[in-house]
């Protein structure tokens, strides 16, 4: 599976549910970046720049991680979610020469204003990994309350920055994926987003075990 959209489109919350339910393995180009920073790495120092000022790291170095993780024991057993990737024509096509073709292309739309509103308010529990947001999706504690971290990427500045990069380059991977592509409004609660793709994904299980029982 791949999802796409805008920064704070929800593409994180929804793959958690997605996980929860159907036990892909949830490779997101932004979380393995994040990693790579925070641990100090070659690759963290010179992804750092490009993330701090909302562009897009160099293909290469994104495509050699998700390459990477894509040929790993678990994502053969258990199927793959993409969230980020590919986010350039360059990354799609290199996907592309190696026949690594999604199911489906889940694309989230949520209107420019309550994107930057949900990237400002977003915080992070480094212990569970789960997504809140202050006042859409308050934590349910104190003690949770107490260890929430902010993004350094969301602030006003660099979000509306992120927004730009992300239209300058979203109209280039669609056609890639035309007949796989699936426009969901992203602007709903968490819950109705999720009932969509999950019958989505349903279909395509039921499919997959016609097309096996056919054989
Ligand atoms: P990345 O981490 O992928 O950031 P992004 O695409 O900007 O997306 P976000 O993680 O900000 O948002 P999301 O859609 O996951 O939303 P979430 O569920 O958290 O990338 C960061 C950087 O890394 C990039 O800028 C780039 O530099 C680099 N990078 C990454 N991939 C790359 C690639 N392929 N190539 C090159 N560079 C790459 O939700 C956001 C908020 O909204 C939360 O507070 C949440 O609670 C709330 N929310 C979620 N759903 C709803 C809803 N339905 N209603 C109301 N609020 C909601």
């Amino acid at each position: 599976v791949m999802i796409s959209g805008a920064p704070a489109s929800g593409k994180g919350t929804q793959c958690r549910m997605i996980v929860e339910k159907y036990g892909l393995v949830h490779i997101s180009t932004g979380d393995l970046l994040r990693a790579e920073v925070s641990s100090g790495t070659d690759i963290g120092k010179k992804a750092k720049e490009y993330m701090d000022n909302g562009m897009l790291v160099p293909d290469q170095v994104v495509t050699d991680m998700v390459v990477s993780r894509l040929s790993q024991p678990d994502v053969r057993e258990r199927g793959w979610l993409l969230d980020g990737y590919p986010r350039s024509y360059a990354q799609a096509q290199s996907l592309e020469s190696m026949k690594i073709r999604p199911d489906i292309f889940i694309l989230l739309e949520v209107p420019d204003d309550n994107l930057i509103d949900r990237c400002v308010g977003r915080r992070l529990d480094p212990v569970t990994g789960k997504i809140y947001h202050v006042k859409n999706f308050p934590p349910e504690n104190e003690e949770i309350s107490a260890r929430l971290t902010t993004r350094s990427d969301d602030t006003f500045e660099k979000v509306k920055s992120r927004l730009e990069t992300y239209k300058q380059n979203s109209e280039a991977v669609i056609p890639t994926y035309s007949d796989l592509l699936n426009q969901i409004d992203g602007n709903r609660p968490v819950e109705v987003i999720f009932h969509e793709i999950e019958s989505m994904l349903q279909k395509i299980c039921t499919n997959a075990s016609e097309k096996k029982l056919a054989k």
